[in-house]
């Protein structure tokens, strides 16, 4: 019996590069899932990305909320109706709420350009750089309610190059950061076949 398509919805911040990625690669791989909603938490310019395919999108900013907790429950409520089975965070920028959390939790993962529990946080790069370090990477965790502090599901080593800024090491952690996400994908999808077959 062929598997049912995993549905996902990828939640952004900003030039979504890796939603593009993710967008291209997934409908030519072997993975049973598609991206059926992305989101943002402001009018971000990487939602082209989904638009122009035909995805549906939505935005749901926290400053539209009078507390971080109301926001979380509108967001949820932008996500159910697409009923994910996976909710991705790709280069998402805002903690989410503890009530967002629970709600769909462990189906939320993140991809974070650090090798956590190295350099958590929203300067990932930028850290690993100021820290003096020879090798950072890239990891794939599942969502708890602290910052990037959640299971470990893939990581992998990136070197820090002699005059890297932190624009030249980032592009090539986020080509790390989409490998990664696809190995997770097609390990966390084949699992729940296995579940549902049960
Ligand atoms: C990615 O490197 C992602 O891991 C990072 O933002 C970038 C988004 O790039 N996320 C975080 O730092 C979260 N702490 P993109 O918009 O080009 O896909």
């Amino acid at each position: 019996m062929s598997a049912a398509t995993a549905k996902l919805v990828v939640l952004i911040s900003g030039s979504g590069t890796n939603l593009d990625a993710l967008l291209t690669s997934l409908p030519g791989s072997e993975i049973p899932a598609k991206v059926v909603g992305v989101g943002s938490d402001q009018d971000a310019s990487g939602l082209e990305h989904a638009r122009r395919r035909g995805i549906p999108t939505f935005v749901v900013a926290p400053g539209d909320f009078p507390d971080r907790g109301a926001w979380g429950e509108a967001l949820g409520d932008a996500i159910a109706p697409f009923a994910p089975d996976w909710i991705i965070l790709s280069g998402f920028m805002k903690l989410l709420p503890p009530g967002l959390v629970s709600r769909f939790s462990p189906k939320i993962l993140n991809t974070h350009p650090a090798y956590l529990p190295e350099f958590p946080g929203a300067h990932g790069v930028a850290d690993a750089l100021a820290a003096g370090v020879e090798e950072t990477g890239a990891s794939v965790i599942v969502v708890d309610d602290g910052v990037d502090s959640g299971p470990v599901l893939a990581q992998r080593r990136v070197p820090i190059q002699p005059g890297d800024t932190e624009a030249s090491l980032h592009e090539r952690i986020k080509v790390v950061e989409r490998e990664l996400l696809l190995d997770v994908l097609a390990q966390v999808v084949s699992n729940q076949e296995g579940d549902s077959a049960r």
